[in-house]
């Protein structure tokens, strides 16, 4: 098991594939991109299948989600979700995307046995889309959201990041919208690991002003503490259900108490919180000739050290210097 001091027991592993992005959301990089991994330095599929197995073999890991950067720009993705599925126990497999390239690729990670996908979405106007991701690719994940439902890949669920000024308008639309098509909305209160360390607690959109301004519109119905569990997402039902809206207010709302989560970086770190400040190094160990017990060895330490909390309370709070694209959502 991966167990902290704490006695959190982490059995949700976040792989992320690439650092690399085709969008440049303003909370999340700069204009220009970023200084991306070296090819050399990421792990190959081989390897990232291999830290999987040790995970749901060695690990008590059952749940493995695919992120980046943009997953769906690593090339061999398929290939690695259909390896990953054919692992004994088998792990619940999950992606965290933006959407573009779905409409090529959701039947084809669907047939591979991915189980579950997150898209990101932040507005339903493509000029807010540009101005929030500087892309201009709005119809695309429109498109992919639509080619992922149909190739069966539910509950589909829609992220939401909320950027005063920009979007913040446009919480009850988008949440009217995710109904008429079946998804799952959830907003997630925007965090300080963009790359530009341009945060700042004021400009949150809160849990609170999102779920006020639901309210001017719909009747939420909290579904209570005891369906949380270890989920990040504090869930409403929406005009007496069944549909829901979750709102996942990791700074405001902190559920580190329950968190289960363990990640790898695409160069093969492993951090044992999103706001980590230390990483440990399992790649190293991968390339000279380590056995699967002494990378589940190493992986153990590496939660041992993870703390109570995000700190971001703390004034003395410092971001990690790995951005959000680089970790892994
Ligand atoms: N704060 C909150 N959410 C973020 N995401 C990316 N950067 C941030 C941030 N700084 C979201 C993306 C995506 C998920 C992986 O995390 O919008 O939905
Ligand atoms: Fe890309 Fe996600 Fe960062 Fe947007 S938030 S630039 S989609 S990695």
């Amino acid at each position: 098991m991966l167990i902290d001091t704490y006695g959190r027991v982490a059995t949700d592993l976040r792989v992320s594939l690439t650092d690399r992005c085709n969008l440049r959301c303003t909370y999340c990089m700069p204009e220009e991109g970023l200084q991306w991994l070296a090819k050399p330095d990421l792990l190959t599929d081989d390897e990232i299948v291999r830290m999987v197995r040790i995970a749901v073999t060695d690990l008590g890991v059952t749940e493995v989600r695919f992120t980046g950067g943009e997953p769906l720009l690593r090339p061999g993705l398929a290939g690695i979700v259909e390896r990953c599925a054919a692992l004994d126990p088998r792990p619940r497999l999950s992606l965290t995307t933006n959407g573009i390239g779905l409409r090529r690729t959701a039947a084809a990670l669907r047939a591979a046995g991915l189980d579950r996908i997150n898209v990101s979405l932040d507005t339903l106007r493509p000029d807010v889309f540009h101005t929030l991701t500087r892309r201009d690719r709005h119809s695309d994940v429109i498109e992919g959201l639509a080619a992922a439902s149909a190739a069966g890949l539910a509950p589909l669920k829609v992220n939401t990041v909320l950027m005063r000024g920009v979007n913040d308008n446009e919480a009850a639309d988008l949440l009217g919208w995710a109904l008429e098509h079946g998804y799952e909305l959830r907003f997630i209160e925007q965090m300080p690991l963009d790359a530009q360390h341009g945060w700042q607690r004021g400009d949150m959109v809160t849990a609170d002003e999102i779920i006020g301004s639901l309210r001017s519109r719909f009747t939420l119905t909290p579904e209570g503490e005891s369906v949380r569990g270890s989920a990040p997402a504090e869930r409403w039902l929406v005009d007496g259900g069944p549909a829901r809206v979750g709102v996942i207010g990791s700074v405001t709302r902190p559920f580190c108490r329950a968190c289960d989560r363990t990640r790898l970086t695409a160069d093969g770190q492993v951090r044992n919180c999103l706001f980590a400040r230390e990483e440990s190094d399992l790649r190293g160990p991968l390339r000279s000739g380590a056995s699967d017990a002494e990378i589940a060895g190493l992986w153990r330490a590496a939660m041992l050290g993870k703390k109570a909390g995000s700190g971001l309370d703390d004034p003395a709070f410092l971001q990690p210097d790995r951005p959000m694209s680089a970790i892994g959502g």
